[in-house]
Parts: C-alpha cells; structure tokens; sequence
C-alpha cells in the first residue's frame, strides 16, 4: 500500500499500489538482467527533510540533491528513468510484523517503500495512472536483539518518530542524509521485480516493483517506534499493510547475478 499525493485534495488520497506479494524463489522466473543504476544517490538531500503521520503511515517527501537534481533510478526491469518522490513505512505491532512483501514465505518486520515517478511524467497523480508511471523499491527491516545499531540513516529517522506520533504531525530530520544512507549496506544486486496495479478507477498497472532480497537489521527498540503512532481517530496506527494476494499468474522476475 502506499499514498499518492493529490494536488488539489486536502491531504492524502490511499491508492492500493498491488504490493503484498507472496514471492518464493521456486516461482520466481531467474533472468540475468542488469543490476539498479542509482544516480545522486550518495548525494546529500537538500534541506528541509520532512517526515509527517498522515493516519496511514510515516511519510517523508524527498527533497532535491544538493547539485539541484532528484536522485533516480534506472536500470533492472525499470521501463525508463524514475525520481525518487518520498519514502513511507508499512510495520506490524509489538506481536506481530507488518512487511507487505513475503520472500520465500518470511514476512519482515517492517518495509520501506521508496516511490519513484517517471520522468516522463508532471506528477505522481498522473504517472499513477500510466502504465509505465510509478516505480517502487521495497526494503524489508528485521527486527534484532542487538542495541549496537550501525545503521546511520535508517536510525535518524527512527529517532524522530517520537514527534510524529499524532496524527497530521510534522517534524524535520536535520543534518546530511542521502538516499544511499537509507538503504544501509544492503546489496542492491540481488532482487524480485514485478508490474503491480493500482485500484484506482481505471485499475492502471502503474508500478514496477523492485523488492531487494536482502535486508536491513535495527534494533528492536528502534522498530517499536513506529508502534507508538497514532491514526486519525488516535487508535494505534499499526499493522498498516496489506495482506499478500494471490499472484494470479503474474510473472515475478528475480535477478540472477551474472
Ligand atoms: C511489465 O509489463 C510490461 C508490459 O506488459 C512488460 O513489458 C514488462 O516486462 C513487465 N515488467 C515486469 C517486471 O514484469
Ligand atoms: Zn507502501
């Protein structure tokens, strides 16, 4: 699930995105197709970097880089040049996980989304109705033990979940961060990508998933953050993700390294 920005609403309009896939790597078609090319990735995002609740998940809104562009992707199963727009979070609750995406039957603690738009298009309102309008990354979050938490990027953000705990908060996360330093240190060679559609009135397939095998451990006590938050009737704003759906015979690729 993730939210699509409406210009002339009041706030978010929640577009089901399709994710929520079951992806064992038997089904999985392997293809030697080329690895994520990421550009202004390792450069510092402009300031200000804002987080808000808005009742259906954390969501940042990703600033230009500091040379005046957007960091993008290309490359994998991507049909074209994709910038990255913002950044939310699906997670479980204290006794459950909330990933949308299960890789060989495991569902993760918790999943950023990083949603990217085409080029080709103005806004995310109109490339969510293109079929070649939306492309998403999915990182998956593990829940650990450990209080040694190496992850720089992902853990200042976490750090200020505490000030978005109401709905329709806002708070900013100050100091350098580039996209690279959400990602951790997970390898970006190994991945699923599949075409997933939006329920928008015209059912577009507007995404292209790229979901990474591997994964990114926190802390324990970071994750349980984001189970404080709260939704817009102030009940706890957890397990904000879909269920898996049937894959309807929908091929899912995974990337063989070469
Ligand atoms: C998505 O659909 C398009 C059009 O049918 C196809 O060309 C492309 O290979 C598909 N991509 C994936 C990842 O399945
Ligand atoms: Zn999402």
């Amino acid at each position: 699930m993730f939210f699509v920005p409406m210009v002339a609403m009041d706030g978010w309009m929640m577009a089901d995105d399709g994710g929520g896939g079951m992806v064992t790597s038997s089904q999985a078609i392997r293809k030697p197709f080329p690895r994520i090319r990421f550009t202004n990735y390792n450069r510092a995002l402009q300031s200000p970097l804002m987080m808000t609740n808005n009742g259906h998940t954390a969501n940042i809104v990703l600033p230009l880089t500091n040379n005046g562009q957007r960091a993008f992707i290309e490359g994998g199963l991507l049909p074209g040049t994709f910038e990255a727009q913002s950044v939310h979070f699906h997670w479980g609750s204290a006794n459950s996980r909330g990933s949308e995406h299960l890789i060989n039957g495991q569902r993760y603690d918790v999943e950023m989304h990083i949603v990217h738009k085409n080029v080709r298009y103005a806004t995310v309102a109109e490339a969510s109705l293109r079929s070649d309008g939306l492309a998403v990354l999915g990182v998956m979050l593990q829940a650990v033990p450990s209080l040694i938490s190496t992850h720089f990027g992902l853990n200042r953000i976490l750090d200020r979940l505490p000030q978005v705990i109401e709905y329709q908060s806002s708070t900013t996360i100050a100091g350098r961060l580039t996209m690279n330093d959400l990602l951790g240190d997970i390898s970006t060679g190994r991945f699923y990508s599949y075409n997933g559609s939006l329920t928008t009135p015209d059912c577009a397939e507007s995404v292209t998933w790229t979901v990474f095998s591997d994964s990114v451990k926190l802390p324990r006590r970071q994750v349980a953050k984001f189970w404080d938050l709260l939704d817009e009737r102030s009940l706890p704003l957890i397990n904000n993700y879909r269920n898996p759906q049937e894959i309807n015979g929908r091929p899912i690729f995974q990337r063989t390294l070469i």
